[in-house]
C-alpha cells in the first residue's frame, strides 16, 4: 500500500514506520525533525519535514496525495504542546479532503470517551467498558494530570467525527516499550475491562489491520493487552 506516517520519530509512530517498512510499503513519512530518523530507515521512506502546530497547507497535501492510508502518531509531548493534535489533525484532514484520500487512522486514548469537547459537551460519565478501579480512581487521577492533553486529543476526535473521512481513532490506555505481541483485545466504541496497558508496538500493529477493517471507519476502537 502507499502509506503516509505522521509523527514518524514518536514512540507509536516509529513502530508504524518500522513496521509499514518490513511490510515492503511505498511510505512518505512525515515528521518535524528529519534528523531524529536514523539513516538505515529514511533511505527506505519518503521523507516530508512539516511542524504540524503550523503547517504549510501545500506540503501536507504533497505528503497524502495517492495515499491507499494516513496513519497519524501525533500527540503533544508535553502539556505546553497541548492543542497540536487539533491543530494537526485539522490540517492533515483539510490536505486530504483536498487531494481526495479518505482513510486516515490516529492515536487517541482510552479516556477520551468520557472527556467533554466543544462538539460533545456533555459525554458519558463513565465509559461501559471500565471496571469500579478505572472509574473511580485511575480515570479521574489520569484526566486531572493531563485535562490539556485529553481536551487536545477530545477536539481531534471532533475534527475527525466532522470531516466526512474514512477516520478510526484507537484508544490505548497507558503505553509500554513491550515487544510487537500481535495479541491484544479490541472493543469498538468502548474501553476493555482490566485494560491498562498495551504496548507502542501492538498500537501500530493494529492500525495496520484496522486499514483493512471497513466495520472501523467512523469509530473509535480500544484496545488493551
Ligand atoms: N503515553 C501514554 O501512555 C499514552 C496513553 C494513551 C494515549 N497516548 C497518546 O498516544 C500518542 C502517541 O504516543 P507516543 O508514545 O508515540 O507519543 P510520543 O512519543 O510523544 O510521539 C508524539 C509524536 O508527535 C510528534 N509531534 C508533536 N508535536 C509535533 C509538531 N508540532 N509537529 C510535528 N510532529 C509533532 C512528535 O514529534 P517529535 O518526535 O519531533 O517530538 C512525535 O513524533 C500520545 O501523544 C498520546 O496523545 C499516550
Amino acid at each position: 500500500m502507499k502509506l503516509t506516517i505522521f509523527a514518524a520519530t514518536g514512540g507509536i509512530g516509529r513502530q508504524i514506520l518500522e513496521q509499514a517498512i518490513d511490510a515492503g510499503h511505498d511510505v512518505t513519512a512525515v515528521v518535524r525533525n528529519p534528523q531524529k530518523l536514523p539513516a538505515a530507515l529514511s533511505r527506505q521512506v519518503r521523507v516530508v519535514t512539516a511542524d504540524l502546530a503550523a503547517a504549510n497547507p501545500a506540503t501536507l497535501r504533497s505528503a497524502v496525495e495517492g495515499a491507499d492510508a494516513v496513519l497519524s502518531g501525533l500527540g503533544p509531548r508535553s502539556n505546553s504542546e497541548a492543542g497540536v493534535a487539533t491543530r494537526g489533525t485539522r490540517a492533515i484532514a483539510a490536505a486530504m479532503k483536498a487531494t481526495g484520500a479518505r482513510r486516515i487512522i490516529v492515536v487517541s486514548a482510552a479516556p477520551i470517551g468520557t472527556v467533554p469537547s466543544p462538539a460533545r459537551p456533555n459525554p458519558p460519565k463513565h465509559d461501559p467498558g471500565d471496571g469500579f478501579i478505572m472509574q473511580h480512581l485511575l480515570s479521574p487521577l489520569t484526566k486531572a494530570a493531563l485535562r490539556k492533553h485529553y481536551a487536545d486529543l477530545a477536539q481531534m476526535e471532533d475534527i475527525l467525527r466532522d470531516s466526512n473521512l474514512d477516520w478510526t481513532a484507537v484508544r490505548p490506555p497507558r503505553l509500554t516499550d513491550k515487544p510487537l505481541t500481535g495479541t491484544y483485545r479490541l472493543a469498538h466504541g468502548q474501553n476493555l475491562r482490566h485494560g491498562i496497558f498495551i504496548s507502542r508496538a501492538d498500537v501500530a500493529h493494529y492500525m495496520f489491520r484496522a486499514i483493512k477493517q471497513p466495520e472501523t471507519i467512523k469509530q473509535t476502537i480500544g484496545i488493551a493487552s
